[in-house]
Order: C-alpha cells, then structure tokens, then sequence
C-alpha cells in the first residue's frame, strides 16, 4: 500500500508511518502546501493521503485519486474536505479529536484576555518606543472577571473553555443543538440558551461550533448588532462562522468594543482594513499549536491512517457509514 503525506509534520507521525509494516510513503518534507495540481499528482495511485487543514480535498482531487481508501486530517475541522463525496466514494475520512481540546481552550482565553486589556495595542507602544510610563487613563479596556461569556458550541473544546471560566469567576451561557448532561451543566455552572439571547446577554461571545453549510456566517451584521458595545468576540474555530466584512465595518464603527481572531474567512488573506484596526487582535490560526500538542496530532493522524489502511476501525473516524457498508 502507499500513502502521501502532503506537507512537514512533526516527527512522532512519521515514526509511527516508519514502522507500519508493508506500506510505502511519499513525503513532502516541506513546511508549505501543495498547489491542487502537485496535490493530485504527488498523492497519484497512493491508497493514503495524510493531509493538513491548508489541503482542499474536493470532488476533483477525490475524482483525480482513483484508489484513495482513507483520508487522514492532521486537524479535528473537516471542512476542508468534501466528506459528502468521499462518503460516495467509499473514501473513509479520519480527524483528531480530543488531543487539542485544552490547546486551544488555551489559546482561545489568551486571545480573550489580550483583546479585553487590550495587550496588542499596549505592546504596540511599548515597542515602537512611544510608552511615557503609566497613566491613570492609559488603555483601558473591559473588566473579565464576573462577566459573562456566551459559548456558541459546546463540544470538547466549548467545554474547556467554560471550565477555565470559573476560575475567572464568570457566568457562563451556552448554546448549542443539544443540551449538556445535568450533572456536567451544573459542575460548569453552565446554562443553555437561544443563540438570540445569547447574543444579548455576553459579554464576551466565543464560537467553537463546527464550519458546515449551516454555520457559514453564523455570526453576520444582524448578530453583530445586536451584541452590546461593550462586548467582544473571540473566533478560535473557523473563518467563515463570521462575516469578516460585516466584523470590519462593526469594529470600525466601534459598534462592538473587540474581536480576537485566530481564524480568517480567506486563510491568509485577510479582510481589507482588518489589520488595521487595534480593537481586533490578530492570531495566524495558533489554536493548537504547541509542541506536545502537534505531536500528538501527528501521531493521531498517522495511527488513524495506519489503522484503516490495515483493514482496522481508526481511532476517530468522521464517516464511520464508509466502515459499516463494507
Ligand atoms: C485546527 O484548526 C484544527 O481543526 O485542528
């Protein structure tokens, strides 16, 4: 069998494809994404593909693939991939949940408080020279501690977030499709709401709900107007979830008080006049990036390819219906 891993990934992954017996692998050693074309090409007649989130696995490269068996995502997002015609095509698709889920709960709170006490502008001025010393009036930004934060999507990482909140003290609301079990409701003092409500009622709104045709712009002008001034949005999931023009003309028109981002609509491209802004913090989609944690990713993902690949149920399948159907 052969397999293509698309771009550099941290070691533990290729030492697990080393020593996987009876498989072939092409490796692009290099820390930059393929065109389509060297995509489709480089991953040819292989049975494997390792991609990463920067890898668009749609129709075509599906199409241009004939004996692709398992598509391995070094990322727990899919919307990079077309799972619907991989799914036709009886192409499993795997992910890597559960190993990032306190990573990026991390990076989101990073992002929360740099964006409330407004570290980027502060760091700003202290490098280009210009900090005189304190002032009583310098930089204020908005009180976290008591205040409430609205969690749009409670799965794993959701969850991390709002527990790191009750070391900040803070009521935390939450929407989502399904309700939380009681008794995990009630340790994260956590109460369900409408998204309406929700909107409303945060001070700070965080997204880590899935990218699907239904959560596309999920936040949009209407929902950005009906935040209070005061409030902020934190975006550790993807992109798209936010109309970036609609958050543009909201920051500029101080119509919210900011934005921390960690993920773009047009990855790297950014909205026009977003860079610009100093009431929006700019991370290049860090969500998971620590060393142990992109390990474990690796290492996941090449397990997960692995398995299928040897005729096992992978550790995380995302179309699972691929494996009963056999
Ligand atoms: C990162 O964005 C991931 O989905 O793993």
């Amino acid at each position: 069998m052969k397999a293509f891993v698309s771009r550099a990934i941290p070691p533990a992954g290729l030492q697990v494809l080393d020593t996987a017996t009876g498989l072939e692998i092409d490796y692009n050693s290099h820390d930059a994404g393929l065109s389509k074309a060297d995509l489709i090409a480089r991953t040819g007649q292989s049975e494997g593909l390792l991609c990463l989130l920067t890898d668009t696995i749609d129709a075509e490269v599906l199409a241009s693939c004939p004996n692709l068996k398992v598509i391995s995502n070094m990322a727990v997002g899919y919307n990079n991939i077309d799972v619907a015609e991989a799914t036709r095509r009886g192409i499993l698709v795997t992910n890597t949940p559960g190993v990032l889920t306190d990573t990026t709960a991390d990076l989101t709170w990073a992002l929360l408080l740099a964006v409330a006490r407004r570290i980027g502008e502060g760091e700003r001025l202290v490098r280009a020279g210009e900090w005189h010393g304190w002032g009583p009036l310098q930089l204020l930004g908005g009180e976290v501690n008591g205040k409430t934060l609205g969690i749009i999507g409670m799965g794993r990482i959701g969850q991390a977030v709002a527990r790191r909140a009750l070391g900040f003290n803070m009521k935390v609301i939450y929407h989502n499709r399904s309700g939380l079990d009681p008794a995990l409701e009630s340790e994260l003092k956590a109460t369900r709401v409408g998204l309406d409500e929700l909107i409303a009622k945060s001070d700070f709104v965080s997204l880590h709900a899935p990218y699907t045709k239904e959560t596309h712009h999920l936040i949009n002008a209407e929902k950005l107007a009906r935040m209070q001034p005061t409030s902020y949005l934190i975006n550790t999931a993807r992109g798209p979830l936010v109309d970036e023009a609609a958050l543009v003309a909201a920051l500029k028109n101080n119509r919210i008080a900011g934005a921390a981002l960690d993920v773009y609509e047009e990855e790297p491209v950014l909205y026009p006049g977003l860079r610009e802004l100093d009431n929006a913090v700019l991370a290049p989609h860090l969500g998971s990036a620590t060393h142990q944690t992109r390990g474990e990713m690796s290492r996941l993902a090449a397990t997960n390819l692995v398995m299928a690949l040897s005729g096992k149920r992978p550790l995380h399948p995302v179309n699972p219906d691929v494996l009963e159907k056999k």
